[in-house]
């Protein structure tokens, strides 16, 4: 089995995340502490080869499936890794697994899955066809609570992993907790949605999360804004031949 170490080595983002010891005697895995440089920065300063050329979805997924790098992995049924085409262009990252995701192993199974699939339709994409689907956190907090922030600071170097191997064109991030962890930003999701981001030098819009949509049904107007300003993002971005 591979250790996150393992993980990072092989990712080539050794020089962007340095290991914080944990108190002796925990049996969790060291938590990472985040530096503000972008990955591809150091891969800038370094002749490695990127990381999606050494590093595969399969350790990944097993790194995801054996994480113990916070409390979460005590009470989680799996780690959700993602589901989707490995290649998409279109990279929608949400909060946490629920507890449907956490008994499947798949994000946005739910009633909220089912209004994200419509909000796929309404741009003319499906789940799985150019379309990618992950969370912040892989593993669901207990009773649906809000993540913390050592368990994000955590999880954090499996999402960039996660957009390494991507390399979508475009992410769109779902409801305040993804944006504002994506954007390191408390911002009101008002406020960060109508315009572009970018993480990782990836564009990135902010809409509502599906299941307060499903809650607050005069903001899907405005989610269907953001979708719009999604689509035309992307079809403005440069092809590539
Ligand atoms: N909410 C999320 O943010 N992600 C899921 O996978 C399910 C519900």
């Amino acid at each position: 089995m591979l250790s996150r170490d393992d993980v990072f080595e092989e990712l080539g983002i050794g020089p962007v995340w340095r290991l914080r010891e944990i108190a002796t005697g925990s049996s969790q895995t060291p938590a990472p502490v985040v530096e503000t440089r972008p990955a591809r920065d150091a891969a800038a300063q370094s002749p490695e080869p990127s990381a999606p050329a050494r590093f595969t979805w399969e350790r990944l997924a097993d790194a995801v499936a054996h994480c113990t790098a916070c409390k979460l992995h005590t009470t989680r049924t799996q780690g959700v890794l993602g589901v989707g085409d490995r290649n998409a262009d279109w990279l929608f990252i949400g909060e946490a697994p629920g507890a449907d995701e956490d008994r499947l192993g798949e994000p946005f199974v739910g009633q909220a899955g089912k209004l994200l699939d419509a909000m796929l339709a309404a741009i003319d994409l499906r789940r799985g066809e150019n379309v990618y689907i992950a969370n912040v956190l892989k593993s669901r907090p207990p009773g649906n609570r809000n993540p913390e922030p050592d368990e994000v600071a955590a999880c954090r170097p499996y999402l960039r992993a996660q957009i390494e191997l991507i390399q979508p064109k475009l992410i769109v991030a779902l409801g305040r907790f993804a944006a504002q962890s994506l954007l390191d930003t408390d911002e009101s999701i008002g406020r960060l949605r109508g315009r572009l981001h970018s993480f990782l030098n990836v564009p990135l819009v902010v809409t509502y999360h599906p299941a307060y949509l499903l809650r607050n049904l005069p903001d899907k107007a405005r989610a269907w804004e953001d979708l719009c300003l999604a689509r035309h993002t992307m079809r403005s971005l440069p092809s590539q031949s």
